[in-house]
């Protein structure tokens, strides 16, 4: 629905009621539930159908409620005050941060782990809609579990329209790739996702992050960290920027390119035989190569090519800074070849 005061009212009433709303986020769109509504939780596992130990992220929408999810006072004192640096620095934006629980929150939201992730919104409709229902919002990404996250409302509509009460339509997500998962519960600060927010601008905020040791641990160390997520139907095939260009051209094949450099290098070395289909199969995610629109642009065009009659999609990998260690971990994952392993406590 497109969005007035009733109708964000109206939405506000549903989650009240233990309904489910999606809504829009700056990174993707989120499948919100009443975080203190236990059956409302469980309601978005059933929906996504999303296993039990993959703990929900809670948004709210001003500093001042943080503590009512997070136990601040049992952190120390300097990682109190890395906390209180990142939120007053980055907050309201991409950053979830991973910190003690309070005991009300329900265990269904945290997968029965001592702590919670908690995420502010810089959408000013999910800000709203936050605050009109007076409590936090649980909401993952409102997709099918491990299949591409929506950056629409009519991703939404596609994938679960069915199955709640109400979409928010805010138009396409802004930053279109997740937010950073920042665990700050931990002996030492550690992304366990890499997302929306670099980890430059974290290191601005409470200097380096140290490098963690890879580990074989089958424990997920993010539990939605797993391989084979944000994955399209369609097998995706990842490859490196140098590799790409010399992927053979296969009519019954997609391609996604990071640029107009990358993509002619391809065009090239290929000469593929272009009918009018074969634009709709071969895919740029930024013309000028430029990271927050190729971020932006990412889950869009990998629905749209998920939709195409195609036996296989060959991506290339971008550049690994800033935005691109997000992208490049979200193809990763979607991709048949595996992330190496995270590091996992
Ligand atoms: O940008 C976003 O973060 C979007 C929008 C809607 O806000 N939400 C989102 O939620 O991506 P979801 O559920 O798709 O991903 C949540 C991630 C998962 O990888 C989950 O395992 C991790 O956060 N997570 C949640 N609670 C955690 C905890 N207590 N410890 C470690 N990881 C946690
Ligand atoms: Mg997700």
């Amino acid at each position: 629905m497109n969005i007035t005061d009733d109708t964000l009212r109206q939405a506000a009433d549903f989650l009240a009621a233990g309904e489910l709303v999606a809504f829009p986020t700056e990174t993707v769109y989120g499948l919100g539930a009443d975080a203190f509504n236990p059956a409302a939780l469980a309601r978005v596992f059933e929906v996504k159908r999303r296993p039990r130990f993959d703990p929900l992220i809670i948004h709210i929408s001003g500093l001042e409620d943080l503590e009512r999810v997070a136990d601040i006072a049992s952190l120390t004192p300097l990682v109190r005050k890395q906390a209180a640096d990142l939120c007053r620095c980055l907050w309201p934006g991409p950053l979830t941060l991973i910190l003690p629980k309070i005991p009300s929150v329900p265990d269904l939201a945290t997968s029965g782990l001592p702590t919670v992730a908690v995420r502010f919104p810089a959408h000013p409709i999910a800000q709203k809609l936050i605050r009109l229902l007076n409590r936090a919002v649980a909401a993952p990404s409102a997709n099918p579990f491990g299949y591409l996250s929506p950056t629409s409302a009519e991703h939404v509509r596609e994938q679960l329209g069915d199955q709640i009460a109400m979409i928010l339509d805010g138009g396409p997500a802004d930053i279109g790739v997740e937010s950073t998962v920042l665990d700050l519960a931990g002996s030492t600060p550690r992304i366990l996702r890499p997302g929306g927010t670099p980890k430059e601008r974290i290191e601005a905020v409470i200097g380096p992050l140290e490098a963690g040791e890879t580990s074989e641990s089958a424990i997920p160390c993010s539990p939605g960290q797993l391989k084979n997520h944000y994955a399209p139907k369609i097998p995706l095939i990842l490859h490196g920027q140098a590799e790409m260009s010399s992927v053979p051209y296969n009519r019954s094949e997609g391609y996604l390119f990071f640029s107009s450099d990358s993509r002619s290098r391809w065009t090239k070395t290929q000469q593929p035989d272009l009918d009018g289909e074969g634009e709709s199969r071969i895919r740029t995610l930024s013309e000028a190569g430029n990271m927050p629109e190729a971020a932006a642009n990412l889950f869009k065009t990998l629905h749209e090519l998920d939709k195409l009659e195609i036996f296989a999609i060959h991506a290339e990998q971008v550049p690994n800074a800033g935005l691109g260690n997000a992208v490049n971990d979200r193809l990763f994952r979607g991709a048949a070849v595996p992330f190496p392993e995270q590091n996992c406590r």
